[in-house]
């Protein structure tokens, strides 16, 4: 995939808290989910970033919790305190019943994109879901956790129960991605946030089989649909992953083998990454230091600006301001 000259940028969460123009609109709406499934609010919160910083792509407003939600599984967020799921142990827990009906519950999002594709002028659109593993953790867990005791113990004691929810997660997260396509998304991202926390066996099972499943089915279906994974803290795996999981493009962390981008190269595998959000949050002249080393690093592969996981909500606008500037000010000399 070849960015002319110019590497082309946007932010994971960049439609967030950090934003006063999203806090307006939130303090006017306090269900969170509701939000998600409002299409004039979503498209404009989608908008906001872009108004402002004119990035290079728009991503959907909605969460990875949806699917939970869609499943009949209670999903929750509550003030300052994150996502509240009640806590499943098996399929049979689930309220599900078919794959249309659950994509029912959600279809206004769909309306969210057709909004977003017909205002995107020459901006990428990018789709989204959670990868399959991580929003089995949220619903074993309930919610975020530190030590993932759970969902560990879940997969290790009950890995049938855990392949039967993952299946359904998987077979789910296909058909909600293509019809995000079908609505306009001409990117989609599949956020596998939680890679890190598997050794090699249960991440083959658990990370690469669903997400390659996820990819091959994604590819079957549009050809012209650039496929973003983030297999966030995969380390040594993420050899593995974009040996095993078709990527166009794979949005890598802090820590990576240190051949990965020539491999990521040779294969034509776009990179997307990879400045630390704290770096972002500190600013000052540091970041903009660490910005140049990340377009440096990655000066000899196709290359889209962002960062190592979202930017964290007390992130000051004019550090953002100063990153693009840096990315804008930068010829590439491929
Ligand atoms: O990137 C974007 O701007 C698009 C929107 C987006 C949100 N969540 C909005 C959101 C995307 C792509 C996500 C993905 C998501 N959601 C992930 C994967 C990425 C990652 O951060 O690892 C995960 C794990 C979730 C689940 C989730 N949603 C959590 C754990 C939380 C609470 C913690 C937090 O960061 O706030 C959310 C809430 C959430 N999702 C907010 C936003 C803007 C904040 C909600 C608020 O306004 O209070």
């Amino acid at each position: 995939m070849a960015f002319v000259n110019k590497t082309p940028i946007w932010f994971m969460r960049q439609a967030g808290r950090y934003l006063p123009e999203y806090m307006e609109i939130r303090s006017q709406n306090s269900d969170f989910l509701k939000l998600c499934f409002n299409p004039d609010l979503a498209s404009e919160i989608s908008l906001q970033p872009i108004r402002r910083f004119d990035l290079d792509f728009i991503i959907l407003f909605s969460d990875i919790l949806v699917i939970p939600h869609a499943l009949g599984q209670e999903v929750k967020f509550l003030k300052n305190h994150g996502p509240l799921l009640n806590r499943i142990s098996s399929k049979k827990d689930l309220n599900y019943t078919s794959l249309n009906k659950s994509l029912d519950k959600i279809s206004t999002i769909f309306e969210t994109i057709k909004i977003l594709h017909a205002k995107k002028s020459k901006k990428n659109l990018i789709g989204f879901c959670g990868g399959p593993f991580t929003v089995l953790n949220y619903m074993i867990e309930g919610g975020t956790s530190k030590t993932h005791s759970k969902i560990k113990m879940f997969i290790k004691n009950k890995k049938e129960q855990a392949k039967d929810i993952i299946k359904i997660v998987t077979e789910i997260s296909v058909e909600y991605l293509k019809k995000q396509i079908e609505s306009g998304a001409n990117y989609v991202q599949i956020f596998e946030s939680w890679a890190g926390i598997l050794e090699r066996d249960e991440y083959i099972e658990f990370i690469v089989k669903p997400n390659q499943q996820i990819s091959e089915e994604i590819r079957k279906f549009s050809k012209k649909t650039k496929i973003i994974h983030f297999p966030r803290g995969s380390r040594k795996n993420y050899k593995i992953f974009a040996e095993e999981v078709h990527c166009d493009v794979l949005s890598l962390d802090q820590t990576y083998p240190s051949e990965l981008p020539r491999i990521l190269r040779e294969k034509g595998i776009t990179i997307q990454g990879n400045l630390d959000p704290k770096e972002l949050l500190n600013g000052g002249d540091r970041v903009e230091e660490k910005t140049k080393e990340v377009l440096e690093k990655f000066k000899k592969n196709d290359h889209i600006f962002n960062l190592s996981h979202g930017i964290l909500p007390k992130t000051k606008i004019s550090n953002i301001e100063r990153v693009i500037k840096v990315v804008r000010d930068y010829e590439t000399s491929k």
